[in-house]
């Protein structure tokens, strides 16, 4: 071999030697430092212990920013006791981003919150650090919640504080190396810190009171705003124009649903919608077309709220400005268009109305009646009127317009097939 080569050979091998030394080094700082710990003083602040406060914490919790949907052990319909866990799987959204569990929120000294502070729990959720000053991913809202009262965060401590502790330790999160790429450079993490009170302004039928509730108190602006699927940022010049990618699947049903532009565009947002038009959207799923949406835009929850409060978040989405953006229609899993029978009607019932009628029936938060109890009583041509004609006082919604009448016919199949826990159990008093 004559010399120039093998000297050109002998640089190449050196190229490639020092390009995997740098990756290796890149590669090991990532794994180091992506979760290192912040150190940032935490400002002092005491949750009330008075028995208004628990109770608008609970509210909030419950109904309005509805944290417990998150933090349940997996999807129920059913409010169950925060000991966190639920899988939020994102290896398929943008470069993929590992999976994360929502946390154990219970006072249990382990595996919950009850050896943090106040004061860290409030700066978990506006500035996106753990007690230890590790940063959270932002699956939970935290650029929202960013602009969170110190008298509502500190409402819900206050009425987390009430709680049972359970001891439930929840999965180690799987970020991938993009995740902690984007964490170690600084494109995710930690919120800047809230060294200032943050008072909500005065509660009423303004755009103001309406901007606060729908962006730091609601989760409306996180699931309607499009956001940037490669770095999770949201595209803040265009609020309310709709999600950018779609909710539900897995447990959560097999319909998948983008978040609506509900910007004041009268193509393709809700320009066109009076406020009576937007109150019966938000409080019982009805659509100005009468189809139903969705129960992953959680109507159900809202019809809970003082009506006043959502009139307030209407005047504000009408002072934005109209985005024109469409947002793709519903889509559907395969193992609900593949199904047949019975066996689809209950794929129907999961994804329609197991938020407000709970698993097999058995109720959930806005009604608790057994429907197997009730449905004996109704013929399957009275069934059908009822679920195509709905009971709008009691915020049932009519679903005539949204299933058609093969859909219908599996799902009253599937719900002549459900038993209340007694006649599942063989219980001679019923049957
Ligand atoms: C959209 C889902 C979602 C919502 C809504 C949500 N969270 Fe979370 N929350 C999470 C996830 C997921 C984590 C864990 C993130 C991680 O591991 O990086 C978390 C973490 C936390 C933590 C940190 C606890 C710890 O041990 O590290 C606290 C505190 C918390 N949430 C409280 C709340 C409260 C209070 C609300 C309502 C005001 C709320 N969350 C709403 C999903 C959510
Ligand atoms: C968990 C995510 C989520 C949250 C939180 C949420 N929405 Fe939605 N919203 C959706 C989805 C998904 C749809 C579309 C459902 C469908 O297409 O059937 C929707 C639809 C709507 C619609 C109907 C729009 C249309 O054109 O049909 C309105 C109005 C609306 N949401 C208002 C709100 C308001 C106001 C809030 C806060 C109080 C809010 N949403 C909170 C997910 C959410
Ligand atoms: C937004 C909540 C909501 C959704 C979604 C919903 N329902 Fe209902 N439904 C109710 C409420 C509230 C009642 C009244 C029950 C009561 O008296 O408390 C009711 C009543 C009923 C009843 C009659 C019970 C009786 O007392 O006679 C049947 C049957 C029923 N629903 C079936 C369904 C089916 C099937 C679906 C899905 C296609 C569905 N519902 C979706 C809220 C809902």
């Amino acid at each position: 071999m004559s010399s120039p080569i093998k000297r050109v050979l002998k640089v190449f091998v050196w190229l490639v030697g020092f390009l995997v030394v740098i990756l290796g080094c890149l590669w090991g700082y990532v794994q180091l430092r992506w979760d290192a710990p912040v150190s940032r003083p935490v400002t002092e602040l005491t949750a009330p212990s008075d028995s208004a406060s628990i109770e608008w914490g609970k509210e909030i919790f419950t109904y309005r920013s509805h944290c417990w949907t998150c933090h349940q052990a997996q999807f129920s319909a059913e409010y169950t006791t925060p000991s966190g866990g639920m899988l939020f799987d994102l290896t398929e959204i943008g470069p993929g981003f590992g999976k994360w569990y929502s946390r154990n929120l219970t006072p249990d000294m382990e595996t919950g919150l009850g050896g943090w502070t106040d004061g860290e729990i409030v700066r978990a959720l506006r500035e996106g650090l753990r007690k230890d000053g590790t940063p959270l991913f932002p699956v939970m809202p935290i650029d929202w919640y960013h602009g969170m009262a110190d008298d509502d965060a500190l409402a819900v401590v206050a009425y987390l504080r009430t709680l049972p502790p359970v001891e439930h330790k929840v999965p180690e999160r799987q970020p991938s190396f993009p995740a902690k790429a984007l964490f170690t450079f600084g494109v995710m993490g930690p919120k800047p810190a809230v060294t200032k009170p943050i008072v909500a302004p005065p509660r009423g039928v303004t755009a103001e009171y309406g901007k606060y509730l729908s962006n730091n108190l609601a989760d409306c602006a996180d699931c309607h705003t499009p956001r940037d699927l490669q770095d999770g940022h949201f595209f803040v010049d265009q609020m309310f124009a709709g999600s950018s990618f779609p909710f539900g699947g897995g447990d959560e049903g097999p319909i998948l649903a983008h978040a609506r532009n509900i910007s004041p565009d009268v193509e393709t947002g809700i320009g066109s919608w009076s406020e009576e038009d937007f109150l019966a959207a938000v409080t019982t799923g009805m659509r100005p077309d009468s189809t139903v949406l969705a129960p992953i835009m959680p109507y159900s929850l809202y019809k809970f709220w003082d009506e006043d409060d959502l009139r307030a978040i209407y005047a504000y989405l009408k002072s934005i400005p109209a985005v024109s953006r469409t947002t793709p229609a519903l889509g559907f899993e395969p193992r609900l268009t593949d199904a047949r029978g019975a066996e689809r009607g209950e794929l129907i019932f999961q994804s329609r109305c197991r938020t407000c009628h709970g698993d097999k029936g058995l109720g959930a938060l806005p009604t608790n009646v057994h429907l197997a109890d009730v449905l004996p009583s109704l013929d399957d041509t009275d069934l059908t009127e009822f679920i195509q004609n709905g009971q709008l006082n009691l915020r049932m919604p009519a679903f005539g317009k949204t299933l058609n009448e093969s859909e219908l016919t599996d799902l009253i199949a599937y719900l002549r097939t459900i038993e209340t826990p007694d006649q599942a159990a063989g219980d001679p008093e019923s049957n």
